[in-house]
């Protein structure tokens, strides 16, 4: 047996994935190995039926290996392995296989139409979800089946009385104008030879449902389907069934109306029977379909994991109103997700509603005002009978409190359950330390997080909003790659933010773009072009993706050129200048100074991101053009004290992580940031694009010390404040909720908000100690250096990268002796740097060290 083995297959960051088009997908594994020190020196990768074999190739390379084998066809299925040679030259066993299968990858492939119910709704009338089914026959025995599936809204897809899958909001949500995703389902065990049935019930999801303030019906009037199932059969012949105007349609179905912003009515009493998408079901009282002409956008093979059932919670307390017709139950936690609900023994057409709300007012009463015009509401008619168990289906809401109208029977421990659901983004990051409140915090993120990576990343989940806010990803991304991983799920939506840039290379504030905010986003909101990418690429190590995205952000730098006039961006003469420091503390930073500095921050990317490409000549050019703003940020925004304008904290803090102030007067300017810290009772005046770079700038300027006072701050405004006050999520706004004033502006005070939670990466990569390296990104080579402060006396995190398991674990002993556990996955190497600054080099395997108060 070989000490080392190779495990955790990966193809595009996806297990087994079906249905891909990348034309040279790039493969993963992990070296598993306890040896100290292990590393890959070469390995093989070797497809089974004579497809490509790498032979022996001399590398320590295990991420990313593009494919370089003969040219993909459409629905090959690859099913690969990989051996590898440690440090000592020893080959490994071959890994377990692992595959992927392509999709179709030419759009003459596609035989299925578009199709739709014949009933469109209207503005603001929400029409019943449209049923479809189509019966057929299959003659001979079957193969293999597949069903290549897409929606203009979302589907739900079942075959033969069974559900084909259980992901929600399929395919996904993207540009809808320039591109639809589409999923591969192995659908082989659900047909059989003889009579056999497809269904789909559509949703009007982003596409035909109210997004934002707008009116239903943004993209299209009624959702749509394109499904093409393929059979092939044992003798090599193929039967396809596609979408076409002979399959028939029902709006009589039990969805009578649903909506994500506004919920579902469900009327139990007129559900379909089991069989509606079986073979034998009589469908001649049904409508037919009406076909739709190709919408003449890209249809892709969805690249990131879908939207799931997460996790359940159980209500932790309820209360009954006076009159028995209100049950308010306490969920514990701030969710985002739905209900479940189960009924027993309900009279025929009885109505329970369920209202949503992520806080209570004074009165104990549901505070529905910050909703604004999202409903948030299901209804559910009972069918009658001993049990009946509803769970909405194209909708979500965000919520701690759930208030259950006229419940016909006794409320029992499973009456209403919260079933958590989010992009299945895998855990990767734990942190814990001393501190509980800190803890709460690191909870509160990751919830936050989970709450808004609903296929996109969102801003929030609860009112009628949940959009792709540019500004909240760019500050979160690091952070939320941390916390799970995050890689497949930018890929998409950095995707479609290349479809949502505009004709002149602007980036919208929201991502997809939504009609009722037209603006482009402005300093720190549009630079997410840059940034994410930039983010991604460092925490995985994947060029790649600076390679897709490259046209995106040379156009979006090239805009920044275009639209500031002596280099200064977002100037006076504009009459849009971006969303300034959203939500800071009396301390407005001008649009100016924010936009230049951002402008200069990302022509500083752009220099590196065309060296990683090995573009010589534009890293040069970015290069250049880095030095001229910076030049011209100094000239305009440093004052001739050697301060600078409006002495924000947030001014201070971009002229320090951004390097624009000159050396000299770097000393002057953190004095004056920590002055106005201090000044302020140790309190921050940041918003979203100031707070993420406060503890990094204070840890690096040599002020740890503040850094930890802001962080264990418990008086508004600071991270604990909220927490004070029994936050299990992230707040929108320091002041979202005050004993002084109560609730702030209804008009915008969501209680599920990630931004202000851009602190996490500190926490995992300053308290706890686990950073990475730029010049070795993805963790090949790994920084610990924990910076034990505050009140804490212990911490310990762990990130599942792409090499494996790190981990840093330290305790504080009460006479100041330091000690620290390390974790470095094989195939990396690691740098620590211990509290006193002294520096090891250190190889895979366990490390300890210990250090005496100095
Ligand atoms: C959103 C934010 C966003 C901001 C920009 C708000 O409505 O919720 O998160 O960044 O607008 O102005």
């Amino acid at each position: 047996m070989s000490a080392t083995s190779v495990v955790d297959l990966r193809c595009e960051y996806l297990v087994n994935p079906l249905g891909l088009d990348e034309p040279k997908p790039r493969l993963s594994w992990k070296m598993r190995d306890a040896r100290p020190g292990a590393k890959q020196t070469a390995y093989e990768i070797t497809f089974d039926n004579g497809g490509w074999s790498s032979g022996k190739v001399a590398s320590d390379q295990s991420t990313h290996v593009a494919y370089a084998g003969p040219e993909l066809k459409s629905r090959t299925r690859c099913t690969w392995r990989v051996r590898i040679w440690d440090h000592e030259g020893k080959p490994s066993e071959w890994s377990e296989p692992a595959f992927f299968e392509m999709g179709l990858l030419t759009r003459n492939e596609w035989k299925a139409e578009w199709i739709g119910s014949p009933h469109a709704g209207g503005a603001y009338s929400i029409p019943p979800a449209p049923y479809l089914r189509k019966a057929f026959s299959l003659a001979k025995p079957i193969r293999q089946a597949r069903l290549y599936i897409s929606a203009l809204g979302i589907y739900e897809a079942e075959i033969n009385g069974s559900r084909v899958s259980d992901d929600l909001f399929l395919p996904g949500r993207t540009e809808y104008k320039k591109r639809v995703p589409y999923q591969t389902w192995d659908v082989t065990a659900l047909l059989k030879s003889g009579d056999n049935a497809i269904g789909a019930i559509l949703g009007d999801g982003w596409y035909a449902g109210h997004v934002h303030s707008d009116p239903r019906g943004c993209y299209g009037d009624r959702p749509k389907l394109l499904a093409q199932l393929v059979v092939d059969f044992n003798d090599g012949s193929q039967q396809i069934v596609a979408t076409d105007s002979t399959w028939k349609s029902t709006i009589e179905g039990p969805v009578r109306s649903s909506d994500i912003l506004m919920g579902e009515d469900y009327d139990a009493r007129k559900e379909l029977p089991a069989g509606w998408s079986s073979a034998g079901f009589d469908d001649t009282a049904w409508d037919g379909v009406k076909t739709f002409d190709e919408p003449s956008v890209a249809l892709i093979a969805k690249r990131s994991t879908n939207v799931k059932r997460m996790r359940e919670l159980k209500p932790v307390s309820h209360t009954i109103s006076a009159n028995k017709r209100r049950i308010l139950l306490d969920l514990g936690q701030n969710m985002v997700g739905r209900v479940r609900l189960k009924i027993r023994n309900a009279p025929p057409g009885k109505v329970v509603s369920l209202r949503h709300v992520e806080m209570l007012d004074k009165n104990g009463k549901p505070y529905v005002e910050a909703l604004r015009t999202a409903r948030a509401t299901d209804h559910y008619t009972c069918r009658g009978g001993p049990e009946e168990v509803f769970e909405p289906r194209f909708t979500w809401h965000g919520f701690r409190y759930v208030e259950v109208r006229d419940l016909p029977c006794p409320l029992e421990g499973d009456t209403v359950i919260g079933v958590v659901i989010h992009s299945d983004t895998p855990p990767t990051g734990t942190f814990e330390c001393s501190d509980p409140m800190i803890n709460q915090l690191q909870s509160n993120i990751t919830w936050s997080q989970r709450g808004n990576f609903l296929e996109i990343p969102t801003d929030c989940p609860q009112r009628d909003e949940r959009l792709g806010w540019t500004g909240d990803a760019q500050v979160f991304i690091r952070t939320a790659a941390f916390n799970m991983d995050v890689a497949a799920f930018f890929t998409h939506w950095l995707q479609v933010m290349a479809d949502a840039q505009f004709e002149n290379g602007g980036i919208p504030s929201t991502v997809p773009f939504c009609p009722s905010i037209p603006t482009e986003g402005g300093p720190a909101w549009s630079d997410a072009a840059v940034i994410c990418p930039w983010t991604i690429y460092l925490c995985y190590g994947d060029t790649r993706i600076l390679e897709t995205a490259y046209p995106m952000m040379r156009k979006f730098v090239q805009y920044l050129q275009d639209t500031s006039p002596n280099d200064i961006r977002a100037d006076e003469t504009k009459k849009w200048r971006g969303y300034g420091d959203w939500l800071s503390q009396n301390a407005d930073t001008a649009p100016d100074l924010i936009g230049t500095a951002f402008y200069a921050h990302c022509a500083d990317l752009m220099s590196r991101i065309a060296t990683v490409l090995g573009k010589a000549e534009h890293a040069g050019e970015y290069r250049a053009l880095h030095e001229r703003v910076r030049g011209v940020w100094r000239k305009r925004f440093v004052t001739l004290d050697g301060l600078i304008a409006g002495q924000t904290q947030t001014a201070y803090l971009l002229s320090l992580q951004f390097d624009l102030i000159q050396p000299e007067l770097r000393a002057k300017v953190v004095d004056a940031l920590v002055r106005d810290i201090r000044k302020r009772g140790m309190h921050l005046s940041t918003g979203f694009v100031g707070t993420p770079y406060l503890t990094q700038v204070l840890t690096r300027e040599g002020h740890l010390d503040v850094a930890y006072a802001l962080l264990e701050q418990k008086t508004f405004p600071s991270w604990l404040f909220p927490i004070t006050h029994g936050a299990t999520t992230m707040w929108e706004r320091w002041d979202g909720w005050t004993p002084e004033k109560g609730f702030n502006d209804a008009g915008m005070n969501s209680y599920n908000h990630y931004a202000y939670g851009a602190v996490g990466d500190w926490m995992y990569a300053t308290i706890a100690g686990i950073d990475l390296d730029r010049e070795k990104p993805g963790y090949k080579h790994i920084v610990i250096a924990p910076r034990p402060g505050g009140t804490i006396t212990g911490a310990r995190a762990s990130l599942k990268s792409i090499y494996g398991l790190i981990k840093s674990e330290w305790t504080l002993a009460a006479d100041g002796t330091f000690n620290l556990r390390v974790t470095i996955p094989p195939n990396t190497t690691a740098t620590v740097r211990l509290p006193s600054g002294k520096e090891t080099a250190i190889e895979a395997g366990e490390h300890s060290f210990t250090e005496a108060k100095a």
